[in-house]
This record gives C-alpha cells, structure tokens and sequence, in this order.
C-alpha cells in the first residue's frame, strides 16, 4: 500500500513544485495605467493552452475514458502537463494587472479535483486491489471526471470576467442571474441533445419520460426563485418579473410532473419554456441595444419551446421501457440508422434532423442570454457595434460550441469498447489497423464491464 501510495504522490509533489512561488503581487486597487495595460504574450498563452485543455481536451479525454478508449490516458496525461504549463503562465504574467478575485481563488481550488483524479487514475493503472477497493475508485474517478467539463467551463467563464473586470459591486446580482440562468439553458439543451443522440436506453430503463425528469428541475428551480428574487423593501418591476418566473416555473413544474407519470411525454416544459421566453423578450432595458438583445433571447427560447413541443408531438415516439437492464455497452446508443431505427421516430431522417432544432437553440438562447448583461452591453455600445453583429457573433460562438457538444457525443459511440458495436451496426468491418480506436475483442462486449484501458493489447 504504502509504495503504490507513495508513487501516486509523485506527480502531485512535482505539480506542487511547478508552481512557482514567486506568482505576481496582488492588488487591492490599480491605477488607471495598470488597468489599461495590454495583455501581454504570457497571459494570452495562458488564456490560449488553459481554453484548449479544459475546453476541448479534457472533455475529450473524459469521453475516452467513458468509452474505455486506450487513447484515455495518454490524452488525459498531455492535458495534466498542459494545465499545469497554464498554471506557471497565469501566474507570472506581466502587463495588465487585476484586482485580486475569484478566478484566483477556483484555480487554488481546483487543484483539489486535479489532484484526486490524477491519484485516482494513476492508482486505478496499478490495476491492484481489483476485487475490493478498486471498483469505488473507477465510480470516484468517474464522477469527478464527469465534473471536469462543468469546472472548467466555470473556470474559463471566471477568466473572462477577470479580463474585463465585470461583476464587482452592484453587479455582482445581475452577473449571477444571468451567467447560472445562462449556463442552465445551455446544460439542458446539452443533456436533451446526450439524451437525443445516445441515452435512448437510459431512458427507457428509467421507466420515466424525459418530460417527468424536465418538470422535477423546473418545478424545484422555481421553488429557489420565488424566494430569492426579491431584495430590500420595495418590489421593483424586476422583483416581481422574476419573483413570478419562480412561480410559474413550480406551478408549471407540478403540472408538468403529474402529466408526465407513468411515462407519458408532456408539453408543459415547452410551454414554461415559451412563456419564459415571452417574459424575457418583453422585458425593457435600459439601451436599446440591450432591449433587442433581450429580444432575441427571448424569441429564441420560445422557438425552443416550440420546436420541443413539434418533436414531442409528433417526431419522438414514447419511450417503451426496457425490460432487460442489458449495461451499457450495447448498439443502442450508437449513432447508426439500424440502433435508433427500432426505437426513434417514424419520420426517419427528416426527424432525426428536426430533433437537434430544441436542443440547439437552448444552447443559442443560453449563451445570448449570458451575453446580455449591463455591462458586457455597455462595453459592445462603446465599441459602436449593434444588435445584429452582437447576435450573430454569439449565434457563431452557439454553432461552435454545439458542434463540439454532438462531436463529443458521437466520440463517445464511436470509440473504445463502442467502437465494434459501431462498426457493426454500420455493417462496415473497420480496417484492422485503425488505429484511432481501441477495440475490444467481440466476445467481451456483453462480458461484465471489462476495465481495459490501456490493457487491450
Ligand atoms: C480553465 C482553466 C484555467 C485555469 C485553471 C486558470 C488558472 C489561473 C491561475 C492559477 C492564475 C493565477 C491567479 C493568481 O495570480 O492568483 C490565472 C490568472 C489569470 N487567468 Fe486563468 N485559468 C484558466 C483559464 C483562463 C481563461 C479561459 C482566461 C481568460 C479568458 C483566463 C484569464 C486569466 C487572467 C486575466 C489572469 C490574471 C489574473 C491576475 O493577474 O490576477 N484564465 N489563471
Ligand atoms: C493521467 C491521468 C489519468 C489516468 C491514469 C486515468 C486512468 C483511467 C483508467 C485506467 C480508467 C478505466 C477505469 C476502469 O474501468 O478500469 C479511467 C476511466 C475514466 N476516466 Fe480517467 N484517468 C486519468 C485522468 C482522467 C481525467 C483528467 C478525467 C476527467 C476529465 C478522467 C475521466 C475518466 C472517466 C469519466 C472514466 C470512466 C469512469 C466510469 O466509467 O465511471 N480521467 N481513467
């Protein structure tokens, strides 16, 4: 124990030791010359290597080791000396200096997740205690990996507020309603396209429709929100605005929970998606820029709800419940015609194309929504930009970042231990030298979950 233990620590003693002591001073206020220094070139590589590690390579990663691909851990071990490069880059940069924050104070905190994963999965290599202890730790390291592409996205969010020196003082409320309402949307539009492309059988073993496990979230969202959405004495016309979105979410929410039992699908959370959406896009602000923005954040959630309430409809078939528990390594959740084919929609591939417009404009309207507040607003006026360049600059940043959402999703049917049942199912033999995904033997795809990476060969 104590020897495997001790190897385990390596790394972290080195990571410990990469960060340089010698970090820049902090501030409590900085003169205007600070503040309006350039970024320079080390903070820019810093922001460029830690975006791509926590942004694009630990999630793949992640889905790698999701898929028992034997690309895990060599990409997971790059994106550990990467980040570590970024923390040695975020801390000696020059140039602009900020007032000590938030984005600080996560990155110190973040080496908690860093560090267990690192022992875990080094720990898990050792392929020792494989009957006892082992087993918690995969289920460990599973769910903190799966926490990864959420740290990381907060993290990166907290940078970009560091950059621009948003959310201090009196903005602090207006940034926490719209980064968390925002990066809500955007998790559910990314849930409902996981669901779509590859959690079929997940579904119909829960018993549940997806619209019972929608009103549980709204209705509880909405309990928080009729209760924290008022300050001080008087009730602004934004108090009440938001106090009533919380009401309307829970009573919506119950209704939308009783219609949905017994695994019925539901149109009630399109329909709260819809009247939320008419809430937003009706509400003024204060530049007109902000208004149309606020618009179109609104028409596109209502044409989320809409689109949901088509697919509901008349695109997804209820979801039979599975009889049989099969795990999870069987063709359902593959991407191919011949696994949804039994189980999705009548409608074919014009359905199936339908199926990412809900999924796609959650996203949209979350990340347009995180872009609408006073003061990244005021910032877009000053640089004489209007609604229209705004709007599309953030459509673009929604393009980018759903095509790396069902990119990720379609890695994950398509790698590691998927990777045969893939090919299967597309009645195409892959060529036996591919060497972009490991393989497992035929025989063991319906074995126990087969603990493989990096032994497969
Ligand atoms: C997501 C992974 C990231 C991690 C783990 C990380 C970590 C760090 C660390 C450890 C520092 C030094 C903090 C200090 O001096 O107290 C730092 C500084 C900084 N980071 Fe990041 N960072 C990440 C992403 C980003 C991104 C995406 C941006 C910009 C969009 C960014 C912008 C900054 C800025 C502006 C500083 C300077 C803050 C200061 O001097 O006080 N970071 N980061
Ligand atoms: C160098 C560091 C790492 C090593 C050596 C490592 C090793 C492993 C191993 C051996 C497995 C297979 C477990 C089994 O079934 O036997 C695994 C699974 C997994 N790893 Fe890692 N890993 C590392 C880093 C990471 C990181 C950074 C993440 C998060 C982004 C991550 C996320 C996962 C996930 C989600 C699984 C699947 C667990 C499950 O199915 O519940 N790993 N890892």
């Amino acid at each position: 124990m104590s020897r495997h233990t001790s190897v385990a620590c390596m790394p972290l003693l080195l990571l410990a030791l990469a960060i340089p002591a010698s970090a820049h001073e902090h501030h409590n206020e900085l003169s205007e010359e600070q503040a309006a220094a350039p970024i320079d070139t080390i903070l820019w590589l810093h922001i460029f290597v830690q975006t791509a590690v926590w942004g694009v390579l630990f999630p793949t990663g992640m889905v790698l080791g999701l898929s028992r691909s034997r690309w895990h851990v060599p990409l997971q071990s790059v994106g550990f000396a990467l980040t570590a490069a970024g923390y040695v880059l975020g801390h000696s940069h020059k140039g602009r200096a900020f007032l000590a924050g938030i984005h600080g104070t996560m990155a110190n905190v973040m080496f908690i997740p860093i560090a267990l994963q690192l022992t875990l999965g080094i720990y898990l290599k050792l392929h020792i205690h494989e009957r006892s202890l082992r087993p918690w730790a995969v289920r460990l390291h599973g769910v903190v990996g799966k926490a990864y592409p959420i740290l990381g996205w907060t993290q990166m969010l907290f940078g970009a507020i560091t950059v621009r020196g948003y959310c201090r003082g009196d903005n602090l409320g207006q940034c926490l309603a719209h980064y968390i309402m925002g990066s809500g949307f955007i998790a559910y539009g990314t849930i409902m396209a996981i669901l779509l492309l590859v959690g079929e059988a997940w579904i119909r073993r829960s018993g549940r429709s997806p619209e019972w496990w929608d009103s549980w979230v709204i209705m509880l969202w909405g309990i928080v929100n009729t209760f924290t959405e008022h300050r001080g004495a008087v009730w602004s016309v934004k108090d009440m605005q938001h106090t009533i979105l919380g009401v309307l979410w829970w009573t919506g929410g119950a209704l939308g929970v009783f219609l949905s039992r017994n695994n019925q699908r539901s149109v009630v959370p399109s329909l709260i998606i819809i009247l939320t959406g008419w809430a937003m896009s009706e509400h003024a602000q204060a530049l007109m820029l902000s208004t149309k923005v606020h618009a179109m954040f609104g028409h596109t959630l209502m044409l989320a709800g809409l689109t949901r309430i088509v697919e509901v409809s008349f695109i997804a078939p209820k979801y039979a419940p599975l009889e049989v528990s099969d795990g999870d390594s069987h063709s359902d959740h593959t991407l191919t015609d011949t696994g949804r084919e039994e189980m999705s929609t009548g409608f074919g591939a014009a359905g199936r194309a339908f199926r990412h417009l809900p999924s796609f404009l959650l996203v949209a309207a979350g990340l347009l929504f995180m872009s609408a507040t006073d003061e990244e607003l005021d910032f877009v006026h000053d640089l004489d930009m209007d609604h229209v360049t705004y709007v599309l600059i953030m459509f673009s940043v929604a393009f980018l970042l759903y095509t790396l959402i069902v990119t990720l999703i379609n890695l994950y049917a398509t790698s590691g231990r998927n990777a045969i049942a893939a090919a299967a199912d597309n009645g195409i033999e892959m060529a036996p030298a591919s060497k972009w995904y490991a393989r497992v033997p035929v025989a063991d795809v319906d074995a126990e979950p087969a603990h493989v990476i990096g032994d497969d060969e």
